[in-house]
């Protein structure tokens, strides 16, 4: 969720203002990158926590948003400029639209993948109450969206190939949404290390419980709750729906699940990925 309604299906993400950023990227800048339905509301919680050394005030005071903005947010720039460090962003950019000094090893990023199945389920359900974005017809004519990338964010494979060859060009950490339901605690600790930030096991502690998908189920700053039903029709769907792995064998047919078996073999052969899928 970007917070605007002026995407429209299957258009290129912005081109101009994040290239002409390259020089005001700090060595503090934060990047949480994700694929839509990846885990972005997940970073945008735990990082404004790890921040906040377990604080949980500024997640319940702020919509997640604010906290941890958007990048390719149109109007961004000023106010990115004016922000002062460390900046926490998140994006669902394409790896060759971030600006140049990120790629130059200027500042952090954070890649969360998800597999690419439940993606995709995940995707479906927040289509039929986002109001910016278009209803699908059915799962059906959903899917072969995705599979076309005929989606906002585009296309998932362009999405985490290019990122991820990429990674020696950056200050980089890939994480998988999987490996953050299995052992949270795990991860969190990862990203404080890649972040550099010492926390008291107390302030660990409270990062790692008020990111559960429990507790920021009740956080209404965290889950979007707050947004007025103009932009998310909250009596068609939530944001914290699932939060599970596997929710794609309750949608996919056979017939779907071996074609994109197929293609996921056939993308992602010169990657060493591999994913959880249930
Ligand atoms: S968006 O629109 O791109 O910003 O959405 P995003 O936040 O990337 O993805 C939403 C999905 O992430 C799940 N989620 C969580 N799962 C487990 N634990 C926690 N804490 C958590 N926070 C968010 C959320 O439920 C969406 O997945 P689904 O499968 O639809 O439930």
């Amino acid at each position: 969720l970007t917070g605007t309604s002026t995407l429209s299906m299957g258009s290129t993400l912005p081109t101009r203002s994040t290239r002409s950023r390259t020089g005001r990227i700090r060595d503090s800048d934060i990047f949480a990158v994700t694929y839509p339905k990846s885990g972005t509301i997940w970073m945008q919680q735990i990082l404004t926590l790890i921040e906040a050394k377990g604080d949980v005030t500024p997640t319940t005071e702020h919509l997640n948003a604010q906290r941890v903005p958007w990048i390719e947010l149109i109007g961004g720039e000023k106010e990115f400029n004016a922000t002062p460090s460390p900046r926490l962003r998140v994006t669902h950019l394409q790896y060759k639209f971030m600006p140049l000094a990120v790629r130059q090893k200027k500042g952090k990023v954070i890649y969360v993948a998800r597999n690419p199945k439940d993606v995709l389920v995940s995707y479906y359900h927040f289509h039929k109450y986002a109001a910016m974005l278009e209803t699908p017809k059915d799962f059906n004519d959903f899917f072969e969206k995705f599979m076309e990338g005929k989606v906002y964010g585009n296309c998932w494979f362009e999405h985490i190939k290019t990122w991820y060859a990429n990674r020696h060009n950056m200050n980089f950490l890939y994480i998988t949404y999987e490996d953050m339901i299995k052992d949270l605690r795990s991860i969190v600790e990862r990203m404080c290390r890649f972040l550099g930030k010492d926390l008291t096991e107390e302030q660990m502690a409270s990062v790692v419980e008020h990111s559960t998908f429990r507790t920021m189920k009740q956080n209404l700053q965290a889950n979007y709750k707050t947004v007025p039903d103009s932009l998310l029709d909250h009596n068609k769907g939530t944001f914290m729906r699932k939060g599970t792995i596997g929710d794609w064998k309750n949608h996919f047919t056979v017939a779907q699940s071996e074609r994109f078996d197929s293609v996921f073999q056939e993308k992602m052969r010169d990657l060493p990925l591999s994913f959880a899928w249930d």
